[in-house]
């Protein structure tokens, strides 16, 4: 059976997305065919308010009217010079990072607790402010906070320590206490306005799977859990694209008895986190304020290692 191929220009062309879909979508920031073809079913289904069915036909429409096109390396490499970086605080990280955390890109930093992950995130959250080429992006945080571990008072001290004014650092944060995955994934969905408007340049999730964790448990919850996780990542790359930003996510620990030799703590979270993070940073607590902080995963930079301090100030060197 031939089916015919779709010509849709608008999201109204679409088959099943009406105005009141089409207007749910480009609010969240699916505002062409071609970032429809690219989401998944269950996204769109849950953004536009339809079902599943009308979602994937939908989609298959979108895929069908978009034409591939190819981009030359050396327009990439054009569009990479746009990419912008935030210091961590001490210059032997930035070195280990090309520079700082790059834009565009998901920053994950995981290890066990008091290995200073949140500390990086507030850290980041300062930095976000400082002018641009002067170690930040001169834009504003949005940080979502699951674990109940966002603290001002840190915010204040790290700020005043970097010459910023930390009433105006902490104004530009927008915080957000999740206590449910529905909470975490609705605030990243609808994120899109607050971005444009707060010109934010860093999004920090601290942690990214606590609540997924605690919310879906035991074997016969893993398969919608890691799609709602798939899901939520996919938007968060998508928001990193889309505003040229960083987004910087915590993740737990677990000890894997498959290891034998070597050190057996694995980030949580399986393949999905492994892949969607641009660049793993692995923390771990050694002498005092000292923290090792290893390179893990990253696209083009070497694996590496270096030592950070964890100081009143902030992260240092
Ligand atoms: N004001 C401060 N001055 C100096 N060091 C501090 C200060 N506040 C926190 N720290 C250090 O940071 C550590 C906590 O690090 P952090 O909260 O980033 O851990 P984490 O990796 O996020 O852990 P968890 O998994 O429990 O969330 C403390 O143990 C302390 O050593
Ligand atoms: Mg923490």
């Amino acid at each position: 059976m031939a089916k015919e191929k779709s010509t849709a220009k608008e999201l109204e062309d679409l088959p099943g997305i009406g105005p009141a879909s089409a207007e749910k979508l480009k609010a969240a920031g699916y505002d062409t065919i071609d970032k429809i073809a690219a989401s998944a079913y269950s996204v769109l289904s849950e953004v536009a308010g339809i079902n599943a069915e009308a979602a994937k036909k939908a989609i298959e429409a979108a895929r069908q009217a978009t034409t591939i096109s190819f981009e030359s390396g050396e327009s990439i490499l054009e569009r990479r010079k746009s990419i912008g970086k935030i210091s961590t605080g001490s210059k032997e990280l930035n070195a280990m990072l090309g520079g700082g955390v790059e834009t565009n890109g998901i920053l994950e930093a995981y290890g066990k607790f008091a290995s200073g992950k949140s500390q990086l995130g507030f850290q980041l959250s300062v930095n976000a402010h400082l002018p641009v080429g002067k170690g930040g992006l001169a834009g504003a945080v949005l940080f979502l906070d699951t674990e109940g571990t966002f603290r001002p008072e840190r915010i204040e001290s790290i700020a005043k320590a970097s010459g910023l004014d930390p009433k105006k650092v902490l104004e530009e944060m927008f915080v957000v206490r999740c206590s449910t995955t529905e909470q975490q994934i609705l605030t990243i969905e609808r994120a899109d306005k607050l971005i444009r408007e707060n010109n934010i340049k860093l999004i920090v999730i601290d942690s990214l799977i606590s609540l997924f964790r605690s919310e879906f448990i035991g074997r016969g919850a893993l398969g919608e859990r890691q799609q709602k996780l798939n899901s939520h990542i996919h938007k968060l790359q998508q928001l990193a694209d889309n505003y040229n930003l960083v987004i910087y996510i915590t993740n737990q620990v677990m000890d894997n008895p498959g290891i034998l030799f070597g050190d057996p703590t694995t980030p949580v979270g399986g393949n999905i986190i492994a892949h969607a993070a641009t660049t793993r940073l692995y923390m771990r607590k050694s002498k005092e304020d000292k923290r090792i902080v290893r390179l893990v995963d990253s696209p083009g930079l070497p694996e590496g290692e270096c030592v950070i301090k964890i100081t009143p100030d902030g992260i240092r060197d």
